[in-house]
């Protein structure tokens, strides 16, 4: 079922919690922040519930690895609350970030994507590049994922 959600830019401390339960969860980082969470331009947005916070994603302008000089974003630190995975929050958290990034200009949205995860970009015309790799803050398959904006 598909709870109805707001989603609203928030500050890094709103969403650190919900980091550390749903990705720090069994993993050798128990460090639930990125180096440019505080940097002006990185933006954290979130899924509220009731006004509690269900769902969270941070999206940087940075550039694409093969593409160097157009402008993309990297989403990191996608997540969704554990009892309310796959009920569709994730998509609409998604498409909304997306829709920023169209908006501020990006070419590309580009992700390390956990391999268990793979299938939630691929649903939002996102395609796997290169090889796996091994991410040291979880320990888990990764590979990279990227999205064309002008290809959707
Ligand atoms: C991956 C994640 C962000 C997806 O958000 P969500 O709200 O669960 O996903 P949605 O309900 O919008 O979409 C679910 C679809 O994505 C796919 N999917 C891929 N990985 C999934 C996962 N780990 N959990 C749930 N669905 C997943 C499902 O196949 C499902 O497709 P279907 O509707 O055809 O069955 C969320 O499940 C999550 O936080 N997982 C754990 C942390 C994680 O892996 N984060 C991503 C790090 S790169």
């Amino acid at each position: 079922m598909m709870h109805e959600v707001e989603i609203r830019q928030v500050s890094v401390y709103e969403i650190l919690d919900l980091r550390m339960s749903v990705l720090r969860d069994g993993t050798p980082s128990q460090n639930p922040r990125y180096p440019e969470d505080d940097d002006v331009d990185s933006l954290h947005l979130a899924a509220l519930h009731n006004d509690m916070v269900v769902a969270t994603s941070t999206w940087l302008p940075r550039p694409w690895l093969n593409e160097p000089s157009v402008p993309a974003t990297q989403l990191r630190g996608m997540a969704v609350a554990k009892g309310l995975q796959s009920s569709g929050i994730g998509g609409v958290l998604l498409r909304a970030g997306i829709e920023r990034a169209v908006q501020s200009g990006s070419r590309f949205v580009w992700a390390r994507a956990r391999d268990t995860a793979i299938r939630f970009y691929e649903k939002h015309g996102f395609v796997v590049v290169g090889d796996q790799f091994i991410d040291e803050a979880t320990g888990v398959g990764h590979h990279l994922v990227l999205l064309d904006v002008t290809q959707r």
